[in-house]
């Protein structure tokens, strides 16, 4: 067996509260996502607005908050007006970002519907790659003004009275990257995030608005890219976005399992980057992140298409990751790396809900059902909300190819302030052992163990399909206790896992 991995819980190591908007998602028209994923009128469960009910339902199981729209990639050459009106005029397009006719059937008041019946929060992301301040401000005006103007009349004619008052909206995406539409250096488009941002708060000052940070810590002009956008906009805007996708690559297991070694350090960087930018400009303000698309996605070994097999199809099969126990495990191990720094990552979003690289799949016509990686996140997002508690394992150790000597357990833990329970997040990155963990429980009044609930597998490639959809599923521990203040468990090799103290 391993050495036992330790650590103390107090509540003086209180982190940050959670931002519930941690546990959001993310909806792009983009393959399968919107068409015959939520939306799917026709299919036996579809609901009088075409929503796929049987999906809704895995949605608000899921637990998502904040969901990130219309893109993504797609965003930057959308038009948000060809999405509202009657659906029987919006006009069908090219969308050079997928290469896939766009029918535009699914639109502004489609989404809001969505969201709602979710129980999310809409995220909207603007077109700043081939479009601009003005075409932003009068989506900001059709979406969010009550009435007595042109823009807000035309939603009013369109059958939708009240604003959907949206909140949260991202200036543009991945504006670094050379496949965006339109896409920009640094300089034009801090001018340009600035001068939109500027112009949206006049309208309204207290909308939250995101910057794009780079397409990935990876990206040759990550941390310059960030300095000369926030250079430019970091008093207008309250957040700087980052992305991140892992992948296995050379049956290099270990390393995938410690891929959220990089989102930390990506984490801490663009932090250190917003804090020097701030600093320089004597701003008071500080810049939070929103870390808006993650996951894993075989992007590079290439799983599933990423370009249709015929041109211009709609809504064709692409990024469909089938995602193993394996993907779970290291999705899980993200989580924790975003709730270890709660402090600093108020939204993110797991890139993305249905069919593209995400935790719910669908068949056209036919059912729905959760991949491997649905249930740290539902898990996570129905028991991370709280205190985050700092955790400084002392963890035994092995080496990877890419990120050196990284400890084998990962772990959180966060309270709940009205109740006082604590649930503590873990992951073992061995493969092959099973891993003892000894927790010190410090002032915390906790007494017991109300579940240990495991995401793991003797078969790493297992995974949930349309003829065994719950092939991996979480299931509970054996001989986890809580024994005069000391909690100790065993966490099988390479797990998930989940301890609720009470
Ligand atoms: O989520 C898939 C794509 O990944 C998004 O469209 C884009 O923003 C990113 O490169």
């Amino acid at each position: 067996p391993q050495p036992t991995a330790r650590f103390t819980l107090d509540p003086a190591f209180a982190v940050s509260e959670v931002d519930p908007r941690l546990f959001g998602s993310f909806v792009e028209h983009l393959g399968r996502c919107v068409y015959t994923g939520i939306y799917e009128p026709g299919h036996p469960s579809a609901d009088a607005d075409g929503l796929r009910t049987d999906v809704l339902e895995l949605v608000r199981e899921l637990g998502v908050t904040a969901i990130r729209y219309p893109g993504g990639n797609f965003v930057s050459g959308y038009k948000w007006e060809d999405g509202v009106g009657p659906q029987e005029r919006r006009p069908r397009r090219l969308d050079p970002a997928w290469r896939s006719t766009e029918t535009n059937q699914f639109g502004l008041a489609e989404f809001a519907g969505f969201v709602r019946k979710a129980g999310g929060e809409p995220m909207m992301a603007l077109n700043l790659g081939t479009r601009g301040v003005a075409e932003a401000l009068e989506l900001l005006e059709y979406a969010n003004h009550p009435g007595g103007t042109e823009l807000s009349d035309r939603r009013i004619a369109h059958g939708v009275q009240d604003p959907y008052n949206i909140r949260l909206w991202c200036l543009g995406n991945e504006m670094d990257g050379p496949w965006q539409t339109g896409h920009k250096t640094a300089a034009e488009y801090g001018r340009l995030a600035a001068e939109t941002a500027r112009a949206m708060r006049q309208i309204d000052p207290d909308l939250e608005l995101v910057a794009c940070g780079s397409s990935g810590q990876s990206m040759e002009t990550f941390a310059a890219w960030e300095a000369t956008v926030l250079q430019e906009c970091y008093d207008l805007v309250d957040h700087i976005s980052l992305h991140a996708y892992y992948e296995e690559l050379d049956g290099d297991r270990d390393s995938f399992l410690a891929s959220a070694v990089d989102t930390e350090s990506f984490i801490e960087n663009v932090a250190a980057t917003c804090d020097h930018v701030g600093a320089r400009l004597k701003s008071k303000k500080r810049i939070n992140l929103s870390f808006d698309e993650w996951n894993v996605w075989y992007m590079r070994s290439g799983r599933s298409p990423v370009t249709p097999p015929e041109d211009w199809a709609e809504a064709p099969r692409l990024l469909e990751d089938h995602y193993t126990v394996t993907d779970a495990v290291v999705l899980g191990s993200l989580l924790i790396a975003l709730l270890r720094h709660a402090d600093r990552v108020k939204v993110a979003c797991l890139a993305q809900l249905v069919n593209v690289i995400a935790p719910i799949l669908t068949e056209p016509g036919g059912p729905a059902w959760r991949q491997t990686t649905f249930h740290p996140f539902a898990q996570a997002s129905r028991h991370g909300r709280g205190t985050v508690l700092d955790v400084r394992p002392d963890s035994p150790r092995h080496t990877t190819r890419q990120y050196g000597e990284v400890d084998l357990l990962h772990a959180t833990a966060v309270r709940d302030e009205t109740s006082g329970a604590v649930t503590v997040f873990a992951v073992n990155r061995s493969r092959n052992a099973p891993l003892p963990l000894e927790v010190t429980l410090h002032g915390l009044g906790l007494t017991g163990v109300a579940e240990h609930s495991v995401l793991a597998d003797s078969d790493p490639d297992a995974r949930n399909t349309f003829q065994e959809p719950e092939r991996v599923t979480p299931h509970p521990a054996t001989g986890t206790a809580l024994d005069g203040g000391t909690l100790r468990a065993t966490l099988e090799p390479m797990s998930w896992n989940m301890i609720r103290l009470t």
